[in-house]
């Protein structure tokens, strides 16, 4: 590690123990504790995550890192300090609540830091740096890696709010994207640990497409693939605060669909089904797919359902598929 990183390291440390006092112990950071209690944050998880507050001041963070000896260049790099017009720096999380992001080893290289209330952005993170780099990284995975092991199961979530609320419930294989598209790594680096991951990302379009694309990656890194199914307007988080963690446990989680099933639902979207032409054109893409799955077993399964479903002979459907297979080879 060069010089140059090992400084942003230690940085990050002071930041992350100092962030933590003053939302867990101080006036300064009171506002930040009651927003994470009002959320249902509890002290034990604040310390898990070393959640923190960066207090509402423009050179709060630049004053206690210089005065430690670091340069303010380097803090920019690290970004920990924004630079604006006039070549002023400031705190770039300033007023915000502290997510420390952790590599595979506990150390912090980055924050994500989320508004107090409603302003927008709700959330902002560290810019990449030679520390961070987002799509190499997934948020909790230092803790929740001997889980993962044990398990033999991953739980693959959007957001930090979201696995924290795991972990309340006791879910403690939950890792993040923050936010971001899974990328090759993130997929390669959950199948060195894991046969399954159970993708569970917010009800809403953006998450359900989000899933479908995580689902597809995952399932060509050799990942077995189950997503779980949320209301629309609900997220982990919401979820569990509404409903409660062991209903998130046995109702999202373990009733997760297989990505077949999965995909079958997904994939109506496209389509209309009260339409005729539509229904067999929906029928015929999901045995396009269904071929590609090895297991006769397997095949049968899904197209009992579609036979039941759209009232198809099993007969018709397995000439169909037989045709596609042909194809594949
Ligand atoms: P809460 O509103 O606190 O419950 O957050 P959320 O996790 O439900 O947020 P959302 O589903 O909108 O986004 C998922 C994740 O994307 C968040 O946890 C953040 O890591 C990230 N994210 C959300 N909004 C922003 C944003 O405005 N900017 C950036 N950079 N990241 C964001
Ligand atoms: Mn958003
Ligand atoms: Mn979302
Ligand atoms: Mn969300
Ligand atoms: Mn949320």
């Amino acid at each position: 590690l060069s010089q140059e990183s090992q400084d942003m390291l230690s940085a990050h440390e002071w930041l992350t123990k100092l962030y933590h006092h003053l939302l867990r112990f101080t006036k300064e950071g009171k506002e930040g504790y009651a927003y994470l209690k009002e959320r249902g944050i509890d002290e034990e998880a604040a310390d898990a995550f070393q959640l923190g507050f960066s207090p509402n001041a423009d050179q709060f963070t630049a004053e206690f890192l210089k005065k430690k000896g670091y340069h303010e260049q380097l803090l920019v790099k690290a970004g920990l300090l924004q630079i604006n017009e006039s070549g002023q720096t400031s705190d770039r999380f300033r007023g915000r609540i502290i997510f420390p992001i952790r590599n595979h080893l506990g150390k912090t290289v980055a924050f994500g830091g989320r508004a107090v209330g409603d302003y927008k952005p709700k959330y902002i993170n560290s810019p990449e740096s030679e520390l961070f780099h987002k799509g190499k990284l997934l948020y909790n995975f230092d803790l929740a890696k001997r889980y993962i092991r044990k398990e033999n199961e991953a739980v693959l979530l959007e957001g930090q709010m979201d696995v924290i609320a795991a972990y309340q419930a006791g879910v403690r294989n939950a890792v993040a994207t923050l936010g971001t598209a899974l990328t090759e790594f993130q997929a390669k680096l959950l199948k060195r640990y894991v046969n399954t991951v159970i993708i569970c990302y917010d009800g809403d379009r953006a998450g359900l497409d989000a899933a479908y694309k995580a689902a597809v990656l995952l399932q060509q890194c050799g990942c077995e693939v189950r997503v779980a199914y949320l209301e629309p307007d609900m997220d982990p988080d919401s979820f569990i605060r509404t409903h409660g963690g062991q209903a998130f446990k046995d109702e999202v989680i373990k009733a997760s669909d297989t990505f077949m099933t999965f995909y079958m639902r997904f994939l109506k979207k496209d389509y209309q089904l009260n339409l005729e032409a539509d229904r067999i054109e929906y029928v015929e893409a999901v045995l396009k797919r269904l071929a590609m799955v090895d297991s006769p077993i397997e095949r049968e399964y899904y197209l009992k359902e579609l036979s039941n479903e759209f009232e198809i002979s099993m007969d018709a459907l397995q000439d169909e598929i037989s045709g596609y297979r042909e194809k594949i080879g």
